[in-house]
């Protein structure tokens, strides 16, 4: 990852679109900005149409006024390539390039990202002004960083048109080499749908029951890989033409399930994340630390770019509610806690036109005289003290296993239960540590890294084999594993793997289980040490595995509830239902305390605590979600207020603090625990 040396330290700033807004409102801009502190704005990304408004002519003119302008003002810019949204001039020419979905409907223009990702037209006329605009500006002062697209894959889920069939048989042929291995893979012999050329092979299109699953996850890694291709084109050609100015492209971690961002992760030079804020959850800001957890984790533990929030609401949700006073510098503060060197909006001025003039933006429509500009210049400020925070690197203590390719799997139909989702075991476990004040490492499956003596895995029904391989050898050397119910079920083909279940990890976790026994909605069993528990339940016959906790009641009244497999310098736990939250939360604890965590902090749970270490200090962010005032131990330089904390600091209600420790906080450990 190389960090773009002009957002340094810490960037400040968002989308800018200075083409919907007179000159006189840019020359303000200008002045607007430099009072907000912002330091890099983002230029150009739906602008094909104002950049070429036909096949090969190019009007760079107003763009070049305006990087010059931000050069003169030093504010860097992350120059977008416009490919989110080709031109009407190009689809009228080749209406081929319009994505098709499931249905069989061609989506239309006249609003944005209407492109089949397979398209050699598209891909080639978007390459082409990648191309161009690398040579214009590849030695412009202003230029920091290039940004490729917009959120590839956000709102097209597959396209299911001739070309992206053609282009998925030869995918599938690199993939499989012959029909027989594909026949093999798919399970084909399965209601006889065996192949016998290659012209056979559709894409998964609405059928009358399910289309074979496997063809399924086949066909969206084939979707990925194709928008991944496409960046990749892109990028080629702007490192050819700029070489050195690195190259991102805007990430929707977590919220994007079709696209699998460990695949892109290593494809940028840094990674960015846009994250919105699900407006009525009263509880967002903890979605919002696993958003900024995932992101940093994509970076591999270093500095990541938060390209777009919202200072208050956004446009798109049932009720978009506006933040609360404080809430949008809490939001933006516990990016930059979790990792991110570069806090961004989405937007710098709400336009007054299109789809989104009811979205928020640094500069409202109510212009400078409202809350949210006063606190966009308020955080601009702020950020512009924490300058020696930028680059250091955060400190997690729990790994949680993330996996966009068992997500796909676990969620197709005629599963068990519906009530098994993926983002629910993800984000009850995250949720559950978070209140205990742990930091979470999200871990590629097979990618497992030995520093972190606890590994969560909530689910993993997709379970390759090199994947149990990897957990076996993270707990034969000392690591503390909890496996979540429904994991390790089928491989990459979507076939169960031999044996009774859980098939891939039946070995490490010392078990079997004779049958699956989910519950009715809304049916809860007892457990044995006093928890509740719903949605699943299932017969675990105990192999080398102890039994820690047991059903009390329901279909498997007396069998194994949790389970501790010792193998061997760690442990391997098993959790065969979905405990009440005092369950699980302690259950987390039982766990870290095996892994030798030190105690969760004597805090409110609704206060957050991370910490961002350097070669040279060690800073506590603390950030108050509740409504009571904070004490937290620790001493040191508050960089936000310049006061000297002595022992405690203390945070109001709704604040928060970044401190410069005077000295690391001694490490408790639940054994020196009274
Ligand atoms: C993002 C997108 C932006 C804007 C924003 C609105 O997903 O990248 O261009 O549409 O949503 O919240």
């Amino acid at each position: 990852m190389t960090w773009p040396l002009r957002l340094r330290p810490i960037a400040f700033g968002g989308d800018y679109s200075p083409e919907q807004w007179p000159s006189d409102v840019q020359i303000e801009d200008v002045d607007l900005m430099k009072q907000a502190g912002v330091t890099a704005v983002t230029l150009g990304v739906f602008t094909w149409a104002l950049l070429e408004p036909s096949e090969g002519t190019y009007t760079f003119d107003w763009l070049d006024e305006i990087m010059d302008r931000m050069a003169a003002a030093g504010i860097a810019v992350d120059l977008a390539t416009p490919s989110a949204n080709p031109p009407a001039w190009l689809s009228t020419a080749h209406p081929q390039i319009l994505p098709i979905d499931r249905d069989g409907r061609v989506l239309g223009i006249g609003s944005r990202e209407a492109f089949c990702p397979s398209s050699p037209i598209y891909r080639s006329a978007a390459v082409s002004l990648a191309r161009r605009l690398a040579q214009r500006y590849a030695d412009h002062p202003a230029l920091a960083l290039w940004h490729v697209g917009n959120e590839f894959g956000a709102h097209v889920d597959g396209c299911y048109c001739p070309t992206s069939e053609r282009a998925f048989r030869a995918w599938l042929l690199a993939r499989y080499g012959g029909l027989d291995r594909l026949n093999d893979a798919w399970g084909t012999t399965f209601w006889g749908q065996r192949y016998h050329a290659w012209n056979e092979i559709t894409v998964p299109r609405r059928a009358p029951m399910p289309v074979n699953p496997a063809q399924q996850l086949d066909f969206m890694r084939f979707t990925n890989d194709e928008f991944l291709a496409c960046y990749r084109a892109e990028r080629d050609a702007l490192q050819e033409h700029a070489p050195g100015v690195p190259v991102t492209t805007n990430f929707m971690a977590p919220t994007c399930r079709h696209i699998d961002y460990w695949a892109w992760a290593g494809e940028v030079d840094v990674v960015s994340n846009d994250h919105y804020l699900t407006a009525e959850d009263t509880d967002n800001h903890v979605e919002l630390a696993l958003s900024a957890d995932l992101s940093r984790s994509l970076a591999r533990g270093g500095s990541w770019v938060l390209m777009e929030h919202s200072t208050s609401a956004v446009n798109w949700q049932p009720r978009n509610i506006a933040k609360a006073p404080g809430e949008m510098r809490r939001n933006s503060l516990t990016h930059l806690a979790r990792g991110a060197d570069a806090v961004m909006f989405f937007q710098w001025r709400a336009s007054r036109f299109g789809a989104e003039k009811f979205h928020s933006a640094m500069v409202p429509q109510g212009g400078t005289d409202t809350r949210t500009w006063r606190e966009v210049c308020e955080l601009g400020a702020q950020i512009g003290l924490l300058a020696e925070v930028a680059g250091s690197q955060v400190r997690a203590d729990v790994g949680v296993v993330w996996d966009w390719q068992s997500w796909w799997a676990l969620e197709m139909e005629y599963r068990p239960s519906v009530d098994v989702t993926y983002l629910d075991a993800v984000r009850r476990t995250y949720a559950t540590l978070w209140r205990a004040h742990r930091t979470i490492e999200f871990v590629r499956p097979g990618d497992i890294p030995a520093h972190l003596p606890l590994l969560v895995v909530p689910s993993l029904y997709l379970c390759a084999p090199e994947t149990a391989v990897a957990l076996r050898k993270y707990v034969e050397n000392g690591g503390i594993l909890l496996v979540g119910f429904f994991s390790g079920i089928v491989d990459e083909s979507e076939t169960v793997h031999a044996g009774p279940f859980p098939g891939a990890l039946r070995e490490l976790l010392g078990l079997t289980i004779e049958e699956f026994h989910p519950l009715r909605h809304g049916e809860d069993v007892p457990l044995s040490p006093g928890h509740q528990a719903g949605v699943w339940s299932e017969c675990v016959v105990p192999r080398s595995a102890e039994v820690i906790w047991t059903f009390d009641g329901g279909p498997d009244a007396g069998s194994p509830a949790l389970t501790r497999n010792t193998v061997g310098r760690g442990q391997a736990w098993y959790l065969a239902t979905r405990p009440d939250d005092a369950g699980l939360a302690a259950l987390l604890d039982i766990v870290a305390a095996q892994a030798g965590l030190p105690r969760p902090l004597d805090v409110a749970g609704d206060v957050e605590v991370v910490r961002r270490v350097s070669p040279e200090a060690d800073y506590l962010f603390v950030i108050n979600h509740g409504v009571e005032a904070a004490v937290i131990p620790g001493s040191g330089l508050d960089l936000l207020t310049g006061t000297h904390h002595q022992e405690a600091v203390e945070v109001p209600a709704g604040g928060v603090a970044i401190v410069r420790e005077d000295s690391h906080p001694p490490q408790l450990t639940q054994e020196d625990a009274p």
